[in-house]
């Protein structure tokens, strides 16, 4: 706790004093300065943690000088020392944003309570912001093609709602990502938001995850545990790899869902609950339900929105800014200098189809900003498959002829160009060695468009 740094602001310098004295003996950083506008020239530069001012001074009133601090530091907390402690004066106070009070004369122990009260509530204050920048970032859909354009318009258009919501998608491609963005722009988001993987959890403990049990429901069933229902009443509930419950556990999850209402494993109290629910498979359930595998009433109620997450590779144009994304915040997080991906990478980058999605895309930039010796991650730092020629030193399967792969590669190098120099094709042409007409011809040939720029 010690080491915080606090300002006092008196015109008195027995106060500024005697506080001084009390608050260095606790282990405070103190500064004093006799009057408002001295106060202001401080905080013009430093933050400090905490503020002591006091209401009646000579030349600038202290309620002055508390809104003057206000209005160019929000954040700064600021106790008021009152002489005459009126009602009125501590009201207009309080409406300007002061924290709290302490009267004359100064008890000791009252400042001492005041300041730890004051400097936890800003240290919870700074938490809570960090936390909510972090939960914003981890819900920020990243891209600009018209597939992610019209992704983003979805989840604005479903988030409002209370409506189910059905997310298909491929592996990594950003069903969760897309449920958690749901739930943020919903009037849900201050309730929790709560995970299931279905095909994470054995079948005989599903129904207990779920629904929760009583104590002694099953052996190892030693307390009363709530279940994941309970855990998001008021907010939403995630069932993901929803292709991968068992019928038995499908028929009672139909139940719930139809009646807002279950029962604990053992229990015999019926629970209510407000949860909305979000479901996300990779599978395709139209094909497990004509297998006999899926319910098809089940997936009729949780189907009421549906939204088709895009594969990455249907949406190559948005792979340089993923990467650019990914390796600021992998330089970030290894505390390495920002790194850069040569043209000739970011071509093996774009030809690559991407099997796993956003996630291999992810994985694979945080193993080179940590493995890439230079500030450059050149082509020659990429590992299969992003390769071709070691894809094929692997020993892979290639289907593809050696024109198919040297076309793929071609067109992928020549979007990267493009991209660097803005769709500029005279610049394009000159980088890359060829003559205008050459590349418009390629363009043509590769069907390779400048992207629309309106809407
Ligand atoms: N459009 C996007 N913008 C930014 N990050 C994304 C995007 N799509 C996916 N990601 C990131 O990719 C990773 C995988 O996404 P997510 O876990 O949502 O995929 P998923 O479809 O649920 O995968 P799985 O099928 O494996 O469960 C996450 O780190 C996620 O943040
Ligand atoms: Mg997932």
């Amino acid at each position: 706790m010690a080491g915080e740094h606090i300002l006092i602001v008196d015109d008195e310098p027995a106060i500024r004093s005697t506080l001084r004295g009390v608050l260095e003996d606790e282990g405070y950083r103190v500064s004093s300065v006799g009057g408002g506008a001295d106060a202001l020239r401080f905080f013009a530069d430093e933050l400090p943690d905490l503020t002591f001012l006091d209401i009646w001074m000579d030349r600038m009133d202290g309620l002055e000088t508390l809104a003057e601090i206000k209005r160019a530091r929000p954040e700064a907390i600021v106790v008021m020392i009152s002489g005459h402690g009126t009602i009125e004066t501590a009201v207009k106070a309080t409406r300007l944003g002061a924290y709290d009070f302490v009267e004359k004369p100064l008890s000791l122990e009252k400042i001492l309570v005041t300041v730890s009260r004051a400097l936890e509530h800003a240290r919870l204050e700074r938490e809570n912001a960090a936390l909510r920048a972090s939960l914003e970032q981890r819900t920020e859909i990243i891209g600009e093609s018209a597939a992610i354009r019209a992704l983003r318009d979805q989840i604005a258009t479903a988030a409002p709602t209370n409506g189910r919501v059905l997310i298909h998608g491929e592996n990594g491609s950003g069903k969760e990502l897309v449920a958690r963005a749901i739930h943020v722009q919903s009037a849900r988001h201050e309730r929790p938001f709560v995970e299931v993987n279905c095909a994470a959890i054995p079948e005989e403990l599903i129904e207990s995850e779920l629904f929760g049990h009583e104590k002694g429901a099953f052996t190892g069933a030693l307390a009363r545990r709530r279940g994941k229902f309970e855990m998001a009443d008021g907010g939403t509930l995630f069932l993901d790899e929803i292709g991968d419950m068992s019928l038995k556990t499908q028929a009672k999850v139909l139940r719930s869902l139809e009646e807002q209402a279950f029962e604990r494993v053992g229990g015999k109290d019926t629970l209510r609950v407000d949860v909305r629910v979000i479901a996300a498979s990779n599978r395709d359930l139209a094909g497990l339900i004509r297998e006999g595998r899926f319910r098809e009433d089940l997936f009729y109620r949780l189907n009421v929105i549906p939204i088709e997450v895009p594969a990455l590779r249907t949406r190559k144009d948005d792979i340089p800014a993923h990467v650019s994304h990914f390796i600021a915040q992998f330089c970030a997080e290894n505390g390495k200098r920002i790194k850069t991906l040569s043209s000739e990478a970011l071509g093996y980058f774009l030809a690559y189809d991407w099997p796993g999605n956003v996630r291999e895309l992810r994985n694979m930039l945080e193993r080179l900003v940590i493995m890439a010796p230079g500030d450059v991650i050149a082509a020659d730092d990429l590992p299969a498959p992003l390769r071709p020629k070691e894809a094929a030193a692997a020993g892979e399967a290639r289907e593809r002829s050696l024109k198919d792969a040297r076309d793929s590669f071609e067109r992928a190098y020549i979007l990267a160009e493009l991209r660097i120099n803005d769709w500029n094709v005279t610049r394009t042409a000159e980088r890359l060695g060829i003559e205008r007409s050459h590349l418009y011809r390629k363009l043509k040939a590769y069907n390779i468009n400048p992207p629309k720029r309106d809407t």
